[in-house]
């Protein structure tokens, strides 16, 4: 059992892990500012998670760039139990979001991971988990895509994630003592089997499954396919789609790595290391929900590549952990979620 500080974690992946965290019996603080979630889904987690976790997550209501809550945020830890470890999910997610406002990104993106090492330095917590993106890897020469690939992002989204990711190199390589993985997500999807706890995009959602999910809960039209011509066998991108329940365990797996092993940095995909196409994500959605998807091909999106596949291997390798749910399954549980949240958790 440790103590454990989890930033974002009201978010779509933080509310997943905290369930499984609490599941396993850690204490929790939970740093957000519900800048792009909202405090239900920590009631739900709550709620999933049984009367045993009820004293062992504290929400603080803060924000990574602020010294002053994260003081808060830390000593919101049972006294003489101070936190060991940090999981990293707070941050600015949208690529579109990001090229229009590239101060912003940059501001919570870098600086806020850089107060948050200042703080937890402070602090003498030297173990963190980062939540970085498939991102970071712009538009890969080969794929299934490999750690060792060039790190080149396209965008500001993608440099933020890329300094912070080389800001943590910098730090684990100035002092003895950090342990820090850098978790690469591939596409993360669905949600907790129940359909309590979800993903929540605020207005139009810029990804597909959220896409396609609210067009078969009647929420949208139709969805428009970016691009039928790419070199794939159906012609429409393929992207490698994980379970954001597998991706929970990935996170799990990794602290007891960190936590158990000598100090080091870690840099490791977290994908199935299976492509799906955007057509094949409607076809088993629809067989998931009953529902019918319509969807019309139009222009390819700028910056897309016609297919981004994890290597999974050295997650396998130096976690054992591999990805154990299906597409099915993300459309199932995704389905389940929408279902019972049509909009979401109401904010
Ligand atoms: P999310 O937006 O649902 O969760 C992020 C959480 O951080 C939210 O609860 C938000 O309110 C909080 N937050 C934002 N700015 C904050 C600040 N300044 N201070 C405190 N809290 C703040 O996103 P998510 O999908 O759960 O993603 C979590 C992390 O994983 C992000 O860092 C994201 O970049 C990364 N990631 C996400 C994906 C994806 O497709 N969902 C893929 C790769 C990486
Ligand atoms: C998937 C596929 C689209 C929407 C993004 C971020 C990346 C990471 C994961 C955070 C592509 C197609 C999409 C639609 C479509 N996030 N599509 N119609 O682009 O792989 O990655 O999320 O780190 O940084 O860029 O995911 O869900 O947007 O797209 O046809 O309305 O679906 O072209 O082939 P992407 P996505």
């Amino acid at each position: 059992m440790a103590e454990l500080l989890i930033t974002g974690g009201a978010g779509f992946i933080g509310s997943h892990s905290c369930l499984m965290l609490l599941e396993a019996g850690h204490n929790l603080v939970v740093l957000d500012n519900f800048d792009n979630s909202s405090p239900e889904s920590l009631k739900r987690v709550l709620e999933l998670a049984g009367p045993s976790a009820a004293d062992r997550l504290q929400v603080v209501e803060g924000d990574i760039r602020s010294a002053g809550d994260l003081e808060r945020a830390f000593e919101a830890a049972p006294a003489g139990r101070p936190i060991t470890a940090v999981v990293h999910f707070a941050g600015l997610k949208a690529v579109g979001e990001s090229v229009r406002e590239p101060l912003r990104y940059w501001d919570v993106n870098l600086c806020g991971s850089r107060q948050l090492l200042e703080s937890m330095q402070a602090h003498g917590c030297r173990s963190l988990v980062f939540s970085s993106s498939c991102t970071v890897y712009g538009l890969p020469e080969q794929t299934p895509i490999s750690e060792s690939a060039a790190i080149q992002p396209i965008n500001p989204y993608g440099h933020s994630k890329a300094a912070v990711e080389q800001l943590l190199a910098d730090l684990a390589a100035s002092e003895a003592g950090w342990r820090i993985a850098r978790l690469r997500y591939f596409n993360p999807v669905g949600a907790h089997p129940s359909g309590r706890i979800g993903e929540d995009p605020r207005g139009i959602p810029n990804n597909l499954f959220p896409f396609v999910s609210q067009v078969a809960v009647g929420r949208r039209d139709c969805l428009q396919v970016f691009g039928g011509d790419w070199p794939t066998p159906d012609g429409s991108g393929i992207r490698d789609y994980i379970h954001v329940m597998d991706l929970a365990e990935g996170h799990q797996a990794a602290l007891d790595v960190l936590l158990a092993e000598p100090p080091q940095l870690l840099s490791l995909n977290l994908g199935s290391g299976q492509g799906h196409s955007v057509l094949e994500v409607v076809r088993a959605f629809e067989v998931a929900s009953g529902r019918s998807v319509p969807h019309t091909i139009v222009e390819r999106r700028d910056g897309d590549a016609a297919s981004t596949v994890a290597d999974p291997r050295l997650a396998a390798k130096r976690l054992g952990w591999r990805t154990r749910r299906c597409l099915e399954e993300m459309c199932r549980d995704g389905w389940t979620w929408q279902q019972a949240n049509p909009e979401g958790y109401g904010r």
